[in-house]
């Protein structure tokens, strides 16, 4: 069972920083529910997905915001469709077994393995560029050994498809490094995993023009900002009025490719939704009238998604009673796979009590 078995089995995580906004709708929450909806509606898979709180406490160190985030993103992923029947919905910290799989990878793993992590890499470039900094300053060992509590993640359920973003590509090749040592020094326990990158999802601008992201403060809401006093809609509407437009007049012909509000449109439109917009640029529109059909095109889809997101996080009893029933499930699997591994190095009873 080393290489890639038949049924497929998805599992992604989702770093608890952060409210979701729409980048990472478009990005990554739409695309995994609907490919673990494919994949069970085929008959050949099942799909697990997390709230990586333990990756999240690498970067922020401000217990409010992991505490805050954890609920916003449970509630997000729960109100934009994800099926509790269907996909294993947990958090990390829930599966001691996670961490157990991590100290004994991270025992089977090259150093030099991860000297080579381009996120550990930019940082010890970083430090290098500047005089009398030691090239390892503000590194901590989570942040260096990131990549081996991802591949516990990842081979503690044999997961065959992990979904990611590009930047993550190394991390999935690192795992499959990790599962082949293991593998050929002990006992083959682990799948090898593929990374998941899909070329036609689409990476949001946000509203300066840059890659929409939450470290640049550009991004449009998902359901609001977390704050209950907001009116999420407005404030849907509010953001987008905010896209940075150019100065040409309403009736001036407009090149749609270079515009971002054509290109958030393309993220939610149909063939020819997308089609009679880009007629409508050349024939010349204003940015008023194509800000009020990219709300109304967006507002669709997610107005129906967002009473249930509000509710959740009116009803953290609600969530947390989800995320108990999912690590439930989950540690089923993460049990066995741990004392196999255990077993295999070594780790077992000296003998059977009675
Ligand atoms: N590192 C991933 C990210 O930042 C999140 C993550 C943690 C993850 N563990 C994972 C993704 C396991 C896929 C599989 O996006």
């Amino acid at each position: 069972m080393t290489d890639t078995p038949e049924k497929k089995r998805i599992l992604t995580g989702i770093t608890t920083t952060g409210i979701p906004h729409l980048g990472n709708y478009v990005g990554s929450i739409r695309p995994a529910i609907l490919s673990a909806k494919q994949a069970l509606a085929n008959g050949d898979g099942d799909a697990f997905f997390f709230l990586a709180d333990y990756h999240g406490i690498i970067k922020c160190f401000d217990p409010d915001e992991i505490h805050r985030s954890t609920r916003a993103i449970a509630a997000t992923w729960l109100a934009c469709g994800l099926d509790l029947e269907q996909v294993t919905f947990y958090r990390q910290s829930d599966i001691p077994e996670i961490p157990e799989l991590a100290w004994i990878l991270n025992c089977n793993c090259a150093k030099g393995l991860m000297n080579r992590a381009h996120a550990y890499k930019a940082m010890v470039d970083i430090n290098q560029e500047k005089e009398d900094t030691d090239p390892d300053f503000g590194i901590s060992m989570g942040l260096f050994s990131y990549p081996v509590l991802m591949s516990a993640d990842i081979l503690m359920f044999n997961a065959t498809h992990v979904p990611v973003g590009k930047d993550q590509i190394q991390h999935i090749e690192m795992a499959r490094d990790m599962a082949g040592t293991f593998n050929f020094k002990y006992k083959p326990l682990f799948t090898l995993p593929n990374a998941v990158v899909d070329e036609d999802t689409p990476l949001l601008t946000g509203l300066d023009g840059r890659k929409m992201s939450k470290s640049y403060g550009n991004t449009i809401p998902l359901f609001g900002d977390g704050n209950p006093q907001i009116d999420p809609e407005k404030a849907l509407k509010k953001a987008i009025a905010q896209i940075v437009t150019n100065s040409q007049a309403p009736e001036e012909p407009k090149d749609p490719e270079s515009c971002n509000i054509f290109e958030i449109y393309k993220a939610f439109a149909t063939a020819d939704e997308i089609k009679a917009l880009a007629d409508k640029y050349r024939a010349g529109i204003g940015w008023g009238e194509a800000k009020d059909i990219l709300f109304h095109k967006i507002n669709d889809e997610i107005a129906p998604m967002r009473q249930r997101y509000l509710d959740l996080m009116n009803n953290p009893k609600e969530l947390e009673e989800i995320l108990q029933q999912g690590a439930i499930k989950a540690r089923r699997v993460a049990s066995k796979q741990l004392d196999k591994t255990r077993r295999a190095i070594g780790i077992r009873p000296l003998a059977k009590l009675k």
